[in-house]
């Protein structure tokens, strides 16, 4: 059985009062869900301490939206990844495609950051996903393919063994327009196939969780799918109700 996962990304957005407030309303309306769906938040660097003592002994778990590819030093403006899993992050979100376009993340530097997160017992979110271009000249697979090939098969099957993958197609992404339940099925299953073809059986253990403008009016269908083990949420995840919500979407 994989784990069902709903992850809220909440980029830049919230201060630090606004963003323990929405974690306390996701904390409360969390009892609303069965246990089997993991609710991950992921606040900016400066309000995770704040956000963890609001999730104490409650379900919801604390992410991070990037960690540093080194482990310490003269890297004026970084953070590391033993300073968030210090203030109790579990996960951390590597390769958005928003740190991939604005902030030149490569595969070399991707496979730096993925090593310090298991290096300091985190659980990577690794996200790939097609920009429009791409997908509409069907080089959607080749480009998924590829971002996987370059990073997730330098991992030990240990390291794999605790990996979340997010396909979020860049088209998706605060636009509005959502993957179909049938496009998401489509490319989640090739995704476990180009998986497979490393890791073999382990690939079915592995959630891989669509992001895209879900929402709670479109994420039953789509998590209904298959190969679709929950989603990675933007600007849903800023609302505790709709991000609930969303979560519910496993239970219809
Ligand atoms: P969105 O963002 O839900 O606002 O489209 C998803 C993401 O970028 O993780």
């Amino acid at each position: 059985m994989r784990k069902k996962i709903v992850a809220g990304n909440w980029k830049m957005n919230t201060l630090p009062a606004e963003g323990v407030e929405l974690a306390q309303g996701v904390v409360a309306k969390s009892a609303e869900v069965c246990d089997c769906v993991n609710f991950i938040v992921c606040p900016p660097f400066t309000h995770l301490a704040q956000v963890a003592e609001a999730l104490k002994g409650s379900k919801v778990e604390l992410g991070a939206q990037n960690c540093a590819a080194e482990a310490k030093g003269a890297y004026t403006g970084e953070v590391a990844a033993s300073m968030i899993a210090a203030l109790g992050c579990k996960y951390v979100i590597l390769g958005h495609s928003e740190r991939r376009q604005y902030y030149g993340e490569t595969s070399e530097t991707l496979n730096k950051k993925m090593e310090q997160a298991y290096a300091n017992g985190l659980t990577p979110i690794y996200c790939v996903g097609e920009n429009l271009d791409e997908r509409e000249a069907g080089n959607h697979f080749a480009v998924c393919k590829a971002q996987i090939e370059e990073v997730v098969f330098n991992l030990t099957e240990e390291q794999f063994k605790n990996l979340v993958i997010a396909y979020e197609p860049v088209w998706a992404i605060g636009t509005g327009k959502t993957a179909t339940a049938e496009q998401a099925q489509e490319i989640h299953a090739y995704i476990r196939e180009v998986l497979a073809a490393k890791f073999g059986e382990l690939a079915a253990e592995c959630p891989i969780l669509y992001g895209g403008s879900c929402k709670p009016s479109n994420a039953a269908e789509i998590f209904a799918k298959e190969d679709v083990d929950g989603g990675l949420i933007g600007g849903a995840a800023l609302k505790a109700e709709d991000f609930i919500a969303i979560g519910k979407g496993f239970m219809a």
